[in-house]
């Protein structure tokens, strides 16, 4: 996204003198901004209401409902601030942890509405570094019956997009920005570091 205000919010996320607070409000605004972009596409039907004024024809939303499913945990600041401006949508969770051997990612957790096969499923997580998780987590969605995904993430590298996309052309992709490359041990270059960490304050 190219977004003014997203791209300036996104600056102050990736200074490393942001504390959590900050941090937690400029990334729950941009996850707005960005679903503002990424339900562009939604459908709506013509109702009929009486204002104060007069009777009118006016748009309302339509169509599948939504489900916002947050990778844990730094998905879980993208869910809560996206399921603020669309109150309708079921929050689902999925929690992996990195296998120390393989390396792969290994679910722990998953709870997902149980309709999910008729919702639009918007899959968050702020980094899509690798796209190991990302594609592990759309994987357990499609095994659950989930037929329309958008993984929305806040900064990705191009190797992540290049590995979802590979293993899910069908899985759209929104983010705020797509950085140079991922450094020896896993991180987005330039980035803004480890996002649970600076979410939550842990080191
Ligand atoms: N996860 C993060 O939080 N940061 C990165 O740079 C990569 C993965």
């Amino acid at each position: 996204m190219t977004h003014p205000l997203v791209q300036h919010k996104l600056s102050l996320l990736r200074d490393e003198t942001t504390g959590s607070k900050e941090f937690r409000e400029l990334a729950a605004e941009i996850a707005m901004l960005m679903a503002y972009e990424a339900t562009r596409d939604l459908e709506t039907e013509t109702v009929r209401i009486q204002t104060p004024v007069a009777e009118a024809e006016v748009p309302m939303l339509a169509g599948k409902k939504l489900a916002l499913i947050a990778i844990l945990r730094a998905g879980l600041i993208m869910a809560d601030s996206i399921v603020r401006l669309i109150p309708a949508a079921k929050v689902g969770h999925i929690g992996l942890y990195r296998d120390p051997e393989s390396l792969n990612p290994v679910e722990y957790y998953a709870k997902l509405p149980s309709d999910i096969g008729e919702r639009r499923v918007f899959l968050l997580d702020p980094m899509l570094a690798t796209g190991g998780s990302a594609v592990e987590a759309i994987r357990t969605l499609k095994e659950r019956g989930a037929q329309n995904i958008k993984l929305m993430s806040i900064l990705a590298a191009p190797e992540g997009v290049a590995r979802v996309q590979s293993a899910y052309p069908d899985v759209e992709i929104v983010v705020a920005a797509i950085d140079s490359h991922l450094n020896d041990h896993g991180y987005i270059v330039p980035g803004l570091g480890d996002a649970g960490d600076r979410i939550y304050g842990t080191k």
